[in-house]
């Protein structure tokens, strides 16, 4: 049983060597070379080209290269049929951990805001906020946000999370579903989008909800672009409800030249970077679902088609 890999970003090489290497007895085809389309049953995917699963009439299966899944149950082209898993790995959520925590501390400490300064040669001291005067609110209490609330309690600082089923977590107040979310984001200074991008999920982070946040928040989104609904941010920051933001996905990627975002002195932008997966911890567990997936057994990280993650 062959599989193809699907990606459009240069790591195609690096990935099919990486899996070859730990299995060599299976074939991995990049969709790029010759292969016999017709008999592909797994595809292994990261941001595929449109259209493209309409080549491949036996498929059975296809692995996100990612956590994210919205690009693959976006598309129509994939039947019902197919089932879908996705990355959970604790070195995506170690990393992904890091760099909110660098982000946050960012904010309190004014650094991007000083870094401009610098090209400028402006001196100019600012007020600066402590662990102590901060509540981070996680939306999204999965595998990354779990992991993120844990590091950030063992920092000292206080933690709120909201989810749509009931969580336990040492030191974390958890909220669940529409009824706590205003109280949930009352508490959160600076909020921190790690959802899915679902039905539910897309354009949650718009003017309605950045009034329920206290005064002076701060945003982190490293979710997905289309949580957020970018003009409502902007007028919610020039009007001073907001006072800046971190993004590291957008609706388009890369962002549009004509963007505001690219110009907008408080909003902090990264190219997608916040976790990535990483070639020597995923590849066991794509084998892993590999063999499973010939075994007939049950799949780890399926994704729910009707939940939408
Ligand atoms: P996950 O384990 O599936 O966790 C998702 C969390 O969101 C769960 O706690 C879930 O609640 C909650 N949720 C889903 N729909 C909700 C709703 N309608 N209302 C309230 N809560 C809801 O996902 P993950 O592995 O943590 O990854 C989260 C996302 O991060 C991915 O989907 C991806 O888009 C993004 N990501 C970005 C990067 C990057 O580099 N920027 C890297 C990796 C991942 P329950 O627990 O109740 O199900
Ligand atoms: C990255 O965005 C991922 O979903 O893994």
């Amino acid at each position: 049983m062959s599989v193809v890999i699907i990606r459009q970003d240069g790591k195609i090489d690096e990935w099919k060597f990486a899996l070859a290497s730990a299995a060599p007895q299976i074939t991995f085809y990049s969709y790029l070379e010759d292969h016999p389309k017709d008999d592909i049953e797994i595809a292994m995917v990261w941001k595929h080209p449109t259209g493209i699963f309409k080549e491949y009439p036996s498929l059975k299966y296809v692995a996100s290269f990612g956590a994210g899944v919205d690009f693959l149950l976006d598309d129509p082209e994939i039947p019902s049929h197919v089932k879908i898993t996705r990355v959970v790995d604790p070195v995506l959520a170690s990393d992904m951990s890091e760099f909110v925590i660098a982000a946050l501390f960012s904010f309190m400490k004014n650094l991007t805001r000083y870094r401009t300064d610098q090209i400028s040669k402006v001196w100019d001291p600012l007020p600066y906020k402590r662990i102590g005067d901060l509540t981070v609110g996680i939306m999204g209490m999965g595998a990354l946000g779990s992991r993120l609330a844990a590091d950030l309690c063992q920092i000292g600082f206080k933690v709120v999370g909201w989810s749509r089923s009931r969580k336990k977590l040492d030191a974390v107040e958890c909220y669940t579903g529409e009824k706590q979310k205003s109280d949930f984001l009352s508490r959160s200074n600076v909020l921190v989008c790690l959802l899915p991008l679902t039905r539910e999920t897309s354009g949650i982070i718009k003017t309605k909800l950045f009034k329920q946040l206290p005064q002076g928040a701060y945003v982190i989104n490293v979710a997905r672009g289309g949580h957020l609904v970018d003009q409502d941010l902007i007028d919610m920051i020039d009007h001073g409800h907001i006072s800046g933001a971190c993004l590291d996905v957008y609706h388009q990627e890369p962002l549009p030249e004509g963007h505001p975002f690219w110009n907008h002195p408080k909003v902090f932008m990264t190219p997608h970077v916040a976790s990535v997966s990483d070639v020597r911890a995923v590849v066991p567990q794509l084998l892993d679902n590999y063999y499973r997936f010939k075994k007939g057994e049950p799949l780890l990280n399926e994704v729910s088609t009707l939940r939408g993650y």
